[in-house]
């Protein structure tokens, strides 16, 4: 079967920005473009794992789960089951971070629940003044997939196995940076089901972790040190109120996704 023929059959199942992304991940295996490439015929294997792909998909699997891929800032991260999958909004966290740093000279930061370390991996590659990156998560499943990705992009992020805050020293980081798992725990269900329920569950109302992180990271930032944090939709109004009642922040700014939705707020510890 040739490439641009399993394209025709299956384009029903995809979208062609999909379809790209799978033909890009297919160029490890020499399949590069469909335009350039149509007239290629597919070995059995590669047949298989587009087949499993298909399959995957009816079942309402992620891409990024098929394929083991998902791209996050232009960095190519490994994932797997153990890992939640990065997300768009999260680059915006991300990018905030990248501004804060280079704006104030930041030195020593915290990816605090950082999954297959997607946040605190871009940072230490997409700045290049001397940072110490720490990833730190309570999965070591998820640990073992940071390092791997850290190994792969050549990055020399620290990785620490913490129950939150539990393995560090007060005072210890300029910029903490956190994505929480914050979904209300009836809300997992369909594609989320794919994923670790200890990276989506927040609990009843979504922010068991997000009180417990206001009430801790200050004491674990420097003088008048940052805390970044992602939320869900609809979680602004209450988040506001704990930061407010907790005294410890200022708030510097709140944060949309590509929806124009707030999902995410850069704190600044009081002097
Ligand atoms: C929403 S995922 C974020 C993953 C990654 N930072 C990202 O942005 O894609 C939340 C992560 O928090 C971790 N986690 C859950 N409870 C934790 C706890 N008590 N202490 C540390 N990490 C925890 C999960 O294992 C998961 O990796």
């Amino acid at each position: 079967m040739k490439l641009k023929d399993w394209y025709k059959e299956n384009k029903r199942n995809f979208s062609l920005s999909e379809l790209n992304v799978i033909f890009k991940g297919f160029a490890r295996d020499g399949l590069v473009s469909l335009s350039r490439e149509g007239n290629r015929l597919l070995g059995k294997k590669q047949i298989e794992k587009l087949d499993k792909i298909r399959v995957d998909r009816s079942k309402g699997v992620p891409l990024a789960l098929s394929l083991d891929r998902e791209e996050f800032f232009g960095f190519s991260f490994k994932v797997n089951k153990d890992a939640l999958i990065p997300r768009p909004e999260t680059e915006l966290l991300t990018e905030a971070a990248q501004e804060l740093i280079s704006k104030n000279s930041l030195e020593k930061i915290l990816d605090l629940c950082s999954g297959c370390g997607n946040i605190g991996i871009s940072l230490d590659k997409l700045i290049t003044a001397d940072l110490k990156v720490y990833l730190s998560d309570l999965s070591l499943k998820s640990l073992a997939l940071a390092r791997e990705n850290a190994v792969n992009l050549g990055t020399k992020v620290k990785i620490v196995n913490s129950n939150l805050f539990s393995a560090f020293k007060k005072d210890s980081f300029d910029l903490i940076i956190t994505n929480p798992p914050y979904v209300e725990s009836e809300n997992i269900k369909g594609s989320l089901s794919y994923e670790p329920k200890l990276a989506l569950d927040g609990g009843k109302d979504g922010l068991n972790l997000i009180k417990k992180i206001i009430a801790q990271a200050y004491k674990y930032l420097t003088d008048k040190g940052y805390l970044i944090m992602e939320f869900g939709y609809g979680q602004k109004k209450k988040i506001e109120d704990i930061i407010c009642k907790n005294r410890q922040y200022k708030i510097k700014q709140w944060i949309k996704d590509y929806g124009k939705n707030w999902r995410g707020v850069v704190l600044q510890k009081r002097g």
